[in-house]
């Protein structure tokens, strides 16, 4: 039987660009953050050396770590303002919802344990399943680092985005509790390299973030 042309022709990264954009068309600010996530995640990537096909696996999750946020709800999704204790609990089984998307998928379930324990925390406090240190992926642990840093930088519509120096304190004092102390160790003697993306007046870079600050 002949191969199907369509199948040949598709390109995994075109598939990947496919699926964000899904979740770009709910919710435009996530646009902005998985980019930015992702491209300091290939940065940190480099500076630890880790091998090219870790370094692609780990970018590609990066791109899609928020991909399970496409199946929580518009109300708490896109809503204005902080979350209270039940949109929380909601809004923190985008991990899983995420992990099961990428099961589906031959190629991409092996990024699935990424994109599952990205919310993790080094010291076994975090979410899902409170996954602790080391066992912890890789991957999931330098995401950990980007999202944080991504978070504090930006501005939420309950505050403004935090500077470079509270961000780099922030990350210091959480060494071992949040995050991997020898990832964390690269990202904060490579600090300028790191947030390099955020040195040039990063504001609100679209409509969605804008909202999100008022
Ligand atoms: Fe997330
Ligand atoms: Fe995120």
């Amino acid at each position: 039987m002949e191969n199907c042309r369509t199948c040949e022709a598709v390109d995994y990264h075109e598939i990947i660009d496919c699926i964000v954009s899904a979740l770009d068309a709910r919710d435009s600010y996530t646009a902005g953050h998985s980019q930015r996530v992702s491209d300091m995640a290939l940065v940190i990537c480099d500076l630890i050396g880790l091998k090219e096909a870790d370094k692609e696996k780990i970018h590609i999750a990066a791109h899609l770590h928020d991909i399970g946020k496409i199946g929580i709800p518009d109300a708490v999704l896109l809503k204005v303002g902080k979350l209270n204790n039940e949109e929380w609990e909601t809004i923190k089984k985008h991990p899983k919802i995420g992990a099961e998307i990428l099961s589906k998928s031959q190629h991409l379930s092996e990024l699935k344990d990424i994109v599952l324990y990205h919310h993790e925390r080094f010291d076994g406090k975090g979410y899902p399943v409170g996954l602790k240190g080391a066992m912890i992926p890789i991957g999931a642990r330098i995401i950990a680092i980007c999202d944080s840093i991504d978070a504090m930088l930006s501005n939420r519509c309950y505050r403004k985005a935090h500077d470079l120096q509270f961000c780099y304190q922030e990350i210091k004092k959480n060494l071992n509790i949040m995050y991997d102390p020898i990832v964390g160790k690269y990202v904060l003697e490579h600090w300028d390299i790191v947030t390099k993306q955020y040195q040039k007046n990063k504001v609100c870079e679209n409509r969605a973030e804008l909202k999100r600050c008022c």
